[in-house]
């Protein structure tokens, strides 16, 4: 299997291009289903899981086409298949999204779910309540969730808990659905905004997506739209905390700023400098990050794909730092590895205490899931030797060319045997 040779000490300087947003990819892709139009999808970042969601289209008997290594053509006219097909979607966590739009197209759909991964579990009973709302039939055997419907009807959904894939997967169901909808307690997130963005641009009649409320009036049918993806936030944060760690000035382009708020307010209350112009923005690290405590909630709070990032970060601050894990339960899987490297952390149920600042030093870790593998790249760069790091599948499936790009900047990052 391959893996990640980092080797340490050394300065990030440069520029990076910011990609595609993958958590909205990953919805926006499975959305064209929807309609029997053509559909232009740009901006798409070249993961592994946009290209497991393109096989799994392919498979459902989608014609999809790469137009450019960043813009998918789908032409969905000749779908039949509301099955997906279980060795491609075990694959790919955000696979439930197919639940939504095949309903909504077919008022069915058989869709295979993983069960839970490194985060904890990971539950979709706030997705099947609102399908069920809807008006959908459901029935779980042998791993697969059936749905189906006589028909869909619009209904009020009030979230028990704010779920970034049940908002946007009721949102899939509901758009052709009869009359309205109104989702409560619907997550915020800019990629919710971005999915309910494309489905309006074929025509759909989505009010509300980045707040609590969204509204939605069921239309017949939607037509063809090319929709650019928004940049990813997590990537554009894991680029940022890499520059502040490793003390280094690196512009990163292709940014929205208002979505890193949260990123931006934490690092210059560490004392790093960001200086924001435009769709730009230029991180310049400090030789002695001030230590704070963070406590990640849904947006506009700080995210908890950055969590283990903004640890690894904090191991470099003077002092103690607390950190609060609010959105997954189980979401400290990298603590061990990183304590292996050197860093001083206890763990207590949902809070993790930091103590800084250690010196870390190069070990072989393994990368538990996408943002964790990705912290253990950056602690690889501040720590003294070389970090081996295994499992590099869960980076590749969310981070672009991530060796290029860091490479670019000045590290020492290559894949090994
Ligand atoms: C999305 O996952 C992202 N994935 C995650 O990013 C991200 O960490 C998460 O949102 C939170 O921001 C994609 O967008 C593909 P949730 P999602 O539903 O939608 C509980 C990454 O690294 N919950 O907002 O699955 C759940 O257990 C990934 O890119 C229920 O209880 O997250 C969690 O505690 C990791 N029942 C909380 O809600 C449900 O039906 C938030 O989960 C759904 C969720």
């Amino acid at each position: 299997m391959p893996r990640l040779l980092v080797t340490g000490g050394c300065s990030l300087a440069g520029t990076v291009k910011i990609s595609g947003a993958k958590n909205s990819a990953v919805a926006i892709i499975p959305a064209a289903l929807l309609t029997e139009a053509p559909v232009r999808i740009e901006n798409l970042p070249e993961i592994d899981d946009i290209q497991v969601l393109v096989d799994i289209l392919t498979y459902l008997g989608v014609r999809v086409v790469w137009e450019t290594p960043s813009t998918l053509f789908i032409d969905a006219s000749k779908l039949t298949k509301w099955q997906a097909p279980y060795d491609l979607v075990k694959k790919l966590r955000a696979s439930y999204y197919l639940l939504g739009a095949l309903l909504g197209r077919f008022q069915k759909a058989e869709v295979p779910v993983p069960g839970g991964c490194d985060l904890g579990p990971r539950p979709i009973d706030q997705h099947i309540k609102g399908f069920v709302s809807l008006g959908a039939k459901v029935d779980t055997e042998h791993g697969i969730v059936k749905l189906e419907a006589d028909r869909l009807v619009g209904a009020e959904v009030y979230l028990d808990v704010v779920s970034v894939g049940a908002t946007i997967n009721i949102m899939l169901a509901a758009v052709r659905a009869e009359g309205r909808t109104v989702i409560e307690n619907a997550a915020k997130e800019p990629e919710i905004v971005d999915v309910a963005n494309f489905l309006n641009a074929m025509g759909a009649k989505i009010r509300g997506a980045g707040t609590d409320v969204i509204r939605i009036t069921g239309v017949k049918e939607l037509g063809p739209v090319n929709h650019c993806v928004i940049p990813d936030r997590i990537e554009a944060g894991t680029y940022m905390i890499a520059a502040a760690a490793a003390q280094g000035n690196v512009l990163l382009t292709d940014v929205i700023p208002k979505h890193l708020d949260p990123i931006i307010a934490k690092l210059r209350e560490m004392n790093i400098t960001v200086d924001v112009q435009d769709d730009q923005l230029r991180v310049i690290g400090v030789e002695q990050p001030q230590a704070v405590d963070i406590k990640t909630f849904p947006y506009p709070g700080f995210p908890t794909d950055m969590q283990s990032l903004a640890m690894v970060l904090l191991t470099q601050a003077e002092g103690s730092s607390i950190i609060t894990e609010n959105v997954f339960e189980g979401r400290f899987k990298h603590v061990d590895e990183l304590k292996r490297m050197g860093a001083r952390i206890k763990v207590e149920g949902r809070t993790a205490i930091v103590d800084g600042r250690t010196l870390l030093t190069g070990a072989p870790v393994r990368a538990t899931d996408l943002r964790a593998g990705a912290a253990f790249i950056i602690a690889g760069l501040i720590a003294q030797g070389e970090t081996i790091i295994s499992d590099i599948g869960h980076i590749y499936r969310g981070y672009e060319r991530v060796c290029e790009k860091l490479t670019a900047l000045g590290a020492k990052i290559v894949e090994i045997e």
